[in-house]
């Protein structure tokens, strides 16, 4: 595995790879890797002849200096986990000088799908990644890369940068992977005491059971407050938003039979570490 910590260094690497003809397959990270980074990067290898990954904590989609600060930075671990796995032939590990010698000012149109759920209550936060991702995406140039669906609006908000910028990259979206109680991971279980982590597993209980309340004809409003309620009958977790939203658009959902698919998304505190979780629901 080459490990290399500036753009020059990778762009000679990757054009070597070019010329080629190499498949390049991406996967971008903020490191603290776990199974579900590792899922990422074996279907990456799976697919392609060249992965890459990406380890960069990103401090413009932080829209908490605290988050920011706190994020779970265990770099030598996540070289070896990356060694370990055979499935990495480059890291790419550049510092916040590399990535932003100069503040990048670009604004994104992103419309409504900043609006809501994360990007309303992390403002700028998708102007942060979109930033980031189309820096490395530029650096890079992979012909595909690989997102995880627990950040379902991010991935939704990277494939409309694609097809907006027509980046010739093929976006492949990978299943949530869970503890066993179900908690889907996070590099921010990290933070969480054992007790916590085994308590969370109220989140995925519950977002379960929404397909059940779909069934037994409560309506979205009436789901969206039994969500609340039943993760916050779990001390001390506190529900920041549920929102019911249609899978392709995620315009909030009201009549249900209008819908083919739709997913019910969650942010929830633990004290200070705040977790995000989702399920779809097809109809
Ligand atoms: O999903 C993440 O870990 C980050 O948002 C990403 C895509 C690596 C950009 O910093």
């Amino acid at each position: 595995m080459l490990i290399c910590k500036t753009i020059s260094e990778a762009k000679q690497i990757l054009t070597t790879e070019q010329k080629n003809r190499t498949t390049i397959g991406f996967v971008p990270t903020m490191g603290a890797l776990h199974e579900g980074h590792l899922a990422l990067i074996r279907k990456a290898r799976s697919d392609c002849n060249f992965v890459v990954v990406s380890i960069f904590v990103n401090p413009t989609q932080f829209n908490n200096r605290e988050d920011f600060e706190k994020y779970p930075r265990i770099f030598e671990s996540d070289i070896e986990k990356l060694r370990q796995s055979g499935s990495c032939d480059l890291l790419f590990m550049p510092n916040e000088e590399e990535m932003y010698p100069e503040p990048d000012t670009r604004y994104f149109e992103l419309g409504y799908l900043e609006q809501i759920m994360e990007g309303k209550y992390r403002p700028g936060h998708f102007q942060g990644v979109v930033k980031i991702v189309t820096k490395l995406f530029d650096i890079i140039n992979p012909h595909k890369a690989y997102f995880g669906k627990k950040d379902f609006q991010q991935l939704t908000i990277i494939k409309k940068i694609v097809r907006d910028f027509n980046y010739p990259i093929e976006i492949v979206e990978c299943d949530i992977v869970r503890e066993t109680n179900g908690l889907a991971m996070s590099s921010r279980n990290l933070r969480l005491s054992e007790d916590e982590r085994n308590k969370a597993s109220i989140i995925f209980k519950t977002l379960i059971q929404v397909k059940k309340w779909i069934d037994e004809k409560y309506s979205i409003n009436e789901i969206c407050q039994k969500v609340k309620t039943n993760i916050e009958s779990v001390s001390p977790f506190q529900v920041e938003y549920v929102e019911v939203v249609d899978s392709q658009t995620l315009m909030p959902v009201n009549d249900i039979s209008q819908h083919r698919s739709i997913h019910c998304c969650v942010a929830v505190f633990c004290n200070q570490v705040r977790l995000i979780d989702n399920i779809e629901i097809l109809l």
